[in-house]
Order: structure tokens, then sequence, then C-alpha cells
């Protein structure tokens, strides 16, 4: 008897984690696979979640959060200049994860079309998909630094088109929106009165140019834009599995009320710790150094690997590099790369046609690693050569 229903049984294990499955077989494995920070929570944060076991902030919050966490997102938090109101435009949720799953789940009818960027982080499509939206990806290539062009998001709207997806700094490419794209997007939202979903999980890893805007914060875009962040690459905290959303009252209200009936409230502890977190952004910014210097050393590597390009990659922890000169699928190279040298990539075809030709490298280990992570792609490089 088979108990599960039919979107149950069509989920599938992604290509990333299926990369870290063939890879935990292996000994002496070099993963720049994994996309979270490497480096401990700050102590500062950690004293705090102490603190508040202690106190006996162990119990249920609000469903919405605490008031202490959501005023400080609302407070401290980059959104800060756009002035939410945390009773009724904040929502404390499980990871950004859990913001984007709430927010499905409150947004779509059977059949309303998400457009989603290609190539892009997974999770998105897989969850518009089990809500009942049908994902609907923007092709973009490397020449335009995999940013969307605004003509290809309206070629693709129709009378279904609910929501258009934004995730700069981006996963998997590192790319980072101009305010001008940003602007241009803007303008297709407010033309097509779509809901704008704008992903800013890595806005503070950018490591050139001013600080990343978000697209609230432009002219009549905040009615129209939900914020999804969280603390789990800003201050290396992913397994405390806290993040947030903040956006119109009628669409947080509805999402208060489904994690009041799925999953209650995010861990107590874990929130009072996030709003110690936000009142030193300092701690973010020490994070973004430690990038920085590893960014420098990935991009002085491959830049000494024939074959293998790489457009700088302006924020998050991921470089995009192009492979396509070794003549194979980039699943074919990362799985020769595992097999050959130990070195954990992740193929560029797993985030969308569009990133065949393509790895994505998570420099998401310390800089001797990320040496001999770069000598291994060299080695193999150097043998695959056609
Ligand atoms: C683009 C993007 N958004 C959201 C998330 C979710 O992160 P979390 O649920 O840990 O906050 C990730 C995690 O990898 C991500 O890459």
């Amino acid at each position: 008897m088979d108990f599960l229903n039919e979107k149950a049984r069509e989920l599938r294990q992604g290509e990333i984690r299926a990369m870290f499955d063939q890879a935990a077989a292996m000994e002496d494995v070099i993963s720049m696979g994994i996309g979270e920070p490497d480096m401990p929570t700050p102590e500062l944060v950690c004293r705090a979640a102490s603190e508040a076991l202690r106190k006996g902030i162990t119990h249920y919050t609000p469903n919405a959060g605490t008031m202490q966490l959501r005023e400080a997102v609302a407070g401290y938090s980059s959104v800060s200049a756009l002035g939410y109101d945390p009773a009724r435009e904040i929502i404390i949720t499980n990871g950004g994860m859990g913001a984007l799953s709430l927010l499905f789940l409150v947004l779509l009818n059977e059949g309303d079309e998400v457009l989603i960027q290609d190539p892009q982080w997974l999770n998105y499509a897989v969850q518009v998909r089990y809500c009942g939206g049908v994902p609907v990806r923007v092709p973009t290539c490397s020449e335009d630094g995999f940013q969307m062009r605004p003509e290809a998001i309206e070629g693709l709207i129709t009378p279904r088109t609910k929501a258009l997806m934004i995730n700069s700094p981006n996963n998997p490419t590192g790319g980072v929106a101009s305010p001008a794209q940003l602007e241009a997007m803007a303008a297709v939202a407010r033309k097509h009165d779509l809901l704008v979903i704008s992903d800013e999980v890595y806005n503070t890893l950018f490591y050139t140019g001013e600080p990343c805007c978000s697209i609230a914060a432009l002219e009549g875009m905040k009615e129209r834009t939900v914020v999804i962040n969280s603390f789990s690459k800003s201050y290396a905290m992913t397994g405390w599995r806290i993040g947030y959303a903040a956006g119109p009252a009628g669409i947080i209200d509805r999402m208060v009320k489904c994690q009041e009936n799925f999953n209650a409230c995010a861990n107590a502890p874990g929130q009072y710790a996030a709003a110690a977190a936000l009142k030193h952004p300092e701690l973010s910014l020490e994070l973004r150094d430690v990038f920085a210097q590893r960014r420098d050393v990935l991009l002085e590597g491959l830049a000494e690997i024939d074959g293998i390009s790489c457009c700088p990659p302006e924020g998050a922890f991921y470089a995009f590099p192009d492979i396509s000169a070794f003549g194979m699928s980039s699943q074919m190279f990362c799985r020769q790369l595992l097999e050959r040298q130990r070195l954990v990539c992740i193929p560029g075809s797993a985030f969308g046609v569009c990133g065949e030709g393509h790895i994505r490298m998570a420099y998401t280990c310390d800089v001797p690693v990320l040496r001999a992570g770069l000598e291994r792609l060299a080695r193999f490089c150097e043998e695959v050569r056609p």
C-alpha cells in the first residue's frame, strides 16, 4: 500500500546532496560544494543563546516571532530605512527557507506562475511546485552576468504570472544586481502588477561597490515586495534556523496564521540570540572580510588554470566559472573531478539549463584548503584538457 501523495512521490534528491552522498563514501575529500559559512557562530551570539536558556526562554513564542526580534529586524537590519511595522509587517521564521515556504503556501493557487531566474538555487522551484504553482524559468547568460533582462521577464508574463523572484547576491552565480537592473525589474513588476519576492540572505556578503540595496526601497515597491532574509549566511548561523520575511501586512498576517498551524514559531533561544546578533553588524562585516580574502585567492588560482574562465563574483560566497572548454557536461566534469581528485564542486546544470557549462565553487573553506582544492582542480584540468 502506498500512502504517499503524488507530490511527495515526485520529490527527488537535489544534485547538491547527491554529490555529497557520493563524497561521503570517499576519503580525503575537499568540499567546495557546501553553501554555508564554515566558521563558528560568533561567541557573543552563542553567549546570548546560553543566557536565554538560563532565563527559561524555552517556550513557544508568538507565532510571528518575539516582539524583541521583530523590533530588532525593523530597527537594525538592512531594511530598517523602510520603516516596517514590527507588529504587522514582519514574521520570524525557520530560516529563510521557512519564510519562503510559508509565503508560497499563502500565495499560490493551483497553476499560478512564479518567474525564477535560470540558473538559480534549486529550492524555489521545488517549493513553488509543491505549493501548486508553476515555476517559469527566466533564461540568462554569462555575457549578462546571469542577470535577468527585463525583456526576457516580460516575454514570459502570462495572465497567471503572480510573482517574480529576485536573489541578489545570487546563489549560484555570486552576481549582484546593479541599482539600474533592480529599477528595471521594479518597472516590470509595477507595469504587470506582480509581487516581487526578494531573497536577500546574502546581502551582507558583497565585495565590490556599495552595500546591496533592496528592491523594496525603490519607489512604489514596498507594497508589492516581500523581503526574505536570515541569519544563516550573515552570522554563520545556518543550524539555528532563524530567518524572517518583511512585507505587506495582509501577506504577513496570512503567513503568521500558516505558521500557527504548521510549526508554531521559530526556536525561542535562537530568536533571542538573533536579536543580539543584529545589534552587532560588525560581526557580519568580519565574516565578509574573511570571504573577501578567500575570493581573491580563488580568483587568482582560477586565473592560472588553462581552459577555465571566471567572471569575478560580486557577492555571496560562490564563484561560477566556465568549464565549457573541456567539452564535457558540467555533471560529468564534477563527477570526474570528485572521482579523480576528490574535490567536490556542483554542476551548473543542477541550477537550471542555463547553468550548463559552469560549475559552482563555494569558498566556504579556509585559505590552505582552498589552495589545495585549486591545485586539485588544476591537476584535473591538465589531465582532461582536450
Ligand atoms: C538563495 C538562498 N536563499 C535562501 C536560503 C535559505 O537559507 P536558510 O534557510 O538557512 O536561511 C539559501 C540557502 O542556501 C539560499 O542559498
